[in-house]
């Protein structure tokens, strides 16, 4: 069986993106399933490029067992749409930006928002906590936690 390939993609991939990264892996290894599934992410912006996860996320994330240990990239068009089977954006404008980078219907078919595999929020977005304080990370990771859940069930179910 070939792996499964999901690209989680926010605004400069330091808060958001890199922590679903990490609560997905995490969460893929609790239940023995981390073999299945090539797991990475990206920013729609090259901002913060070779950066490592926002210090205030990576405490935050820590606090609950996740390592961030992803270095920040941009998402590349053209690549990125061809070796992931699933591209998973945070909010409203990173589903406009990820539209955007789309040649295909193939590759837009591949296009879906965090949000929409939440099982116990109604949050249509993962809001941006960079220019916020502590309950914002919070609120990001439990936003993560219950997609990743959420994920995992449609993809074993599929
Ligand atoms: P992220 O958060 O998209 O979740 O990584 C942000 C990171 C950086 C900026 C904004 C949001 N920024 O404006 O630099």
């Amino acid at each position: 069986m070939s792996k499964k390939s999901i690209l989680f993609v926010c605004l400069g991939n330091i808060c958001r993106s890199p922590s679903a990264e990490a609560v997905m892996k995490a969460k893929l290894k609790e239940y023995s399933l981390e073999h299945n599934y090539f797991i990475d992410s990206a920013g729609v912006t090259g901002y913060h490029a070779g950066d490592s996860a926002d210090a205030r996320m990576q405490t935050h994330a820590l606090k609950r067992g996740y390592d961030l240990t992803s270095i920040s990239r941009p998402v590349e068009a053209g690549e990125d749409y061809e070796r992931f089977d699933y591209i998973i954006g945070m909010d409203a404008q990173n589903m406009s930006d990820l539209e955007a980078m789309a040649s295909s219907a193939e590759d837009l078919a591949k296009l879906s928002r965090m949000t929409d595999y939440c099982t116990e929020f109604t949050h249509d977005s993962v809001p941006d906590p960079y220019y916020g304080g502590a309950a914002g990370f919070e609120l990001v990771l439990d936003l993560l936690e219950d997609a990743c859940d959420g994920l995992i069930s449609k993809l074993e179910d599929e």
